[in-house]
């Protein structure tokens, strides 16, 4: 059993496999004070740690002192307004304008398995896969209960936590922030890791010190963003790849999202992760029920890499779902990067023969084949087909491209609206906007107003219609715009904090039907490239775009900051042609597919067009993606150098579970005159196995190709790659 109640000292202990995280309930008020979270122990016995034996900390005992407990003691859910000025993970409003609340313990419930979050993505897991401890407190003022949730898993270091609260009182109460977790921890000298961007360089890897205040990421714009992204890892100030304490936070959501430490006079640091209280109000009529948002934790005693896999492991596991889940992709082809706007059907029809000459198994097409959009400016939310591109409309072209053997998928936009669409025409109130003011465009197009339903399913109707009009094997999701100008007219004044979560739930409706009917359907979720690559979208898609920048450099320090934390087989990667439209770079076509190899694998290029010497690779690339993606996509995945650290090379290797085969990826960015070969020393490999590198005769033993290293030869001039294939002998 991985949780455990110890009646005597009232603590719950939590076990993962290498993990131990300790609650325990305080004094007679039964505060929830949190114990200890780290390396696995065997001991319960850590009640000194909440340091109630030292005299102001007996709060029932000591009211004259009670401020200097709850201002200090580490706590498991932190409430506002009685005393424990630090952050707050839960704060509310009373209908008489109060806003105190004490949580404390009144029961809980320990149970196998895990229940789905209603409406919301979550992990999951069965009996003899986690086990789930739920403490029920409660407010006796206000009548408010707080369930916390904790989910411990047997197969991976990680503690699952969500809140529920429920009104049990007879009078609304107005919720203006509900954290998801709240992780409290003494005197630690500790760095935070979190990931910044913006459109074309999304997820890049920022360090710091842990420094006295607030700190943090956030997003207010309503998709988890470009900017910033729902992670963070504090880590110990000397921990690198392999060694140190690492302790990993990702929020299973996709909107606004906040995670803040906060370092406070006594050297406590104070984690949370939840949704972002910016905007958020949300009331809670009695008997009313609000679930948070679930939110993931990964301790890890042996460095960032280990973290990394943990999370691997449970979004591969336990998070995504469908036919794909542990399946192979099919090799797709955009038409993105290779016509944007201009095409119709016989132009699709020559990319997809070429394309299947050559192996490639799926067209996609992409934005421009609805209403009348020629450009970025029209037709959103008049999903009818553009006959006039497509003469015999979708089934036509999808029947012509199945002939030549290839599935077909199409990219769609369902949460947008376009000022010139016939929809906006028809129901110009349907945008999110605030009357009286003219809303702002961005892309010019506005955004739906998915928390009214009748809107969620009108859009349901139109998708729905579209895939059942032909065979459509996958559906490229697009959000191309943040929401601003918060404001609906389905909601009343006193709910219009509840815009932007409705507006999530909308969205996870519209996907959970479109995957619950279309079972067999691949889904790729996408926002401008990269900005909504969360955990939240890969419980509906098992792969998500990662970045519209498909320069396979700048691709380098993308994959590398999205790998941290999700797994290869989710990363949307695709091979283009050059000179980058993003970037203007000339990169070899060899290298372009090795980056792209460590994702989903694809092209996005016209390929009718491309020089004819690129064309011929085509096929020796086809079959590299089949050689190699099993252990791409289940592999455990090592960080071996870092371009965007040493601004030379990149290398990174993938080793099979049963450490039978290994690939290592080396691309050189920028070639160095007058250098040797370079040393890599491997990771994750078997020690006591012996490897050999396919191609060459010599034979390594495993602890030598990690301890010593081998000499990788470096290529021949700037943005030069290599496979490196190696196999048990
Ligand atoms: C977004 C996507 C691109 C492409 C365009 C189409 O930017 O990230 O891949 O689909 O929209 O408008």
């Amino acid at each position: 059993m991985s949780v455990q109640y110890f009646e005597k000292e009232r603590v719950f202990k939590l076990d993962t496999p290498n993990s131990s995280y300790l609650i325990g309930i305080i004094d007679e008020e039964n505060f929830i004070g949190h114990i200890y979270y780290g390396k696995k122990i065997n001991s319960h016995e850590l009640t000194y740690l909440l340091r109630t034996e030292e005299p102001p900390f007996v709060p029932s005992k000591n009211n004259r002192d009670r401020l200097s407990f709850l201002d200090s003691c580490p706590m498991e859910y932190p409430t506002h307004g009685l005393g424990d000025f630090r952050e707050d993970a839960i704060s509310v409003r009373t209908v008489d304008g109060h806003t105190a609340l004490q949580l404390s313990y009144e029961k809980h419930e320990i149970c196998p398995g895990k229940q789905k979050l209603t409406g919301l993505p979550a992990t999951f897991g069965g009996e003899g896969e986690c086990t789930t401890l739920k403490l029920h407190c409660v407010d006796r003022i206000l009548n408010l209960r707080v369930i916390l949730s904790y989910t411990a898993f047997e197969d991976v270091d990680v503690i699952a936590r969500s809140v529920e609260v429920i009104n049990e009182g007879t009078k609304e109460i107005y919720l203006t922030k509900v954290m998801s977790a709240c992780l409290d921890m003494d005197n630690r000298d500790f760095d935070l890791i979190t990931l910044h961007g913006s459109w074309a360089r999304e997820r890049h890897i920022n360090r710091r010190r842990v420094a006295l205040g607030m700190q943090g990421v956030s997003s207010v714009r309503g998709e988890s963003s470009h900017q910033e992204h729902p992670f963070m890892a504090l880590l110990e100030h000397n921990a690198d790849d392999e060694h140190g304490e690492v302790y990993g936070m990702s929020f299973v959501y996709s909107g606004n999202f906040l995670a803040q430490t906060t370092l406070s006079q006594f050297d406590t640091l104070r984690a949370m992760m939840g949704i972002h209280p910016t905007d958020f109000c949300w009331k809670l009529e009695p008997q009313a029920s609000f679930q948070a948002p679930e939110a993931v934790m990964v301790y890890s005693a042996e460095g960032i890499g280990a973290m990394s896999r943990s999370f691997h492991d449970l979004f591969r596991n336990h998070l995504i779902r469908g036919e794909y889940k542990d399946k192979k992709r099919p090799i797709l082809i955009n038409n993105w990067e290779a016509t944007y706007f201009d095409f119709n059907t016989e132009k699709l029809i020559a990319i997809a023969k070429q394309a299947s000459e050559l192996g490639i198994e799926m067209l996609v097409m992409d934005d421009g084949w609805f209403g009348h959009r020629n450009d970025d400016n029209s037709s959103l939310g008049d999903w009818f087909v553009n006959e006039e591109k497509l003469p015999g409309g979708l089934k036509y072209l999808v029947d012509e491209v199945n002939r030549l053997g290839m599935k077909f998928g199409i990219w769609m936009e369902p949460e947008m609206i376009s000022p010139d669409s016939d929809l906006y025409r028809e129901h110009p109130d349907w945008a999110i906007a605030i009357p009286g003011r003219t809303a702002g465009l961005c892309r010019n197009q506005y955004v739906l107003d998915l928390s009214r339903q009748e809107i969620v399913d009108y859009v349901y109707g139109r998708i729905s219609a579209i895939l059942h009009s032909a065979n459509i094997e996958y559906v490229k999701w697009d959000m191309n715009r943040q929401l601003s100008d918060i404001g609906s007219i389905g909601l009343d004044a006193d709910r219009q904090g509840e815009l932007f979560h409705r507006y999530m739930l909308g969205v996870y409706q519209l996907q959970e039907r479109m995957i619950t009917e279309f079972p067999h359907l691949l889904l790729e979720n996408c926002s401008g490239g990269g900005a909504r690559f969360d955990a939240g979208m890969l419980y509906y898609s098992p792969q998500i775009w990662c970045s519209d920048d498909t320069d396979a450099i700048e691709r380098l320090e993308i994959q590398e900051g999205t790998a941290l934390v999700y797994p290869l087989s989710a990363m949307g990667a695709h091979v283009s042609d050059c000179p980058n439209h993003t970037v203007g770079r000339v990169t070899p076509f060899e290298t372009r597919g090795y980056v792209a190899l460590a994702g989903t694998f694809g092209y996005e290029l016209d390929v009718t067009k491309i020089p004819e010497e690129d064309r011929n690779r085509i096929p020796d690339q086809v079959k590299m993606y089949h050689a190699y993606n099993d252990l791409v996509r289940t592999g455990d995945y090592y960080r071996l150098a870092s371009y965007s650290e040493n601004h030379k090379y990149d290398c990174y290797m993938v080793v099979s579970k049963d450490k039978k085969e290994a690939l290592v990826t080396f691309i050189q960015v920028l070639m160095r005159p007058n250098y040797h070969s370079r040393r890599i020393r491997l990771k994750g490999l078997d020690p006591n196995k012996n490897y050999r590198i396919e191609g060459e005769e010599r034979v390594y033993s495993g602890e030598a190709m990690m301890y010593a290293g081998i000499q990788v030869q470096n290529p021949w001039g700037d943005y030069q790659g290599k496979l490196l294939h190696i196999v048990e002998v």
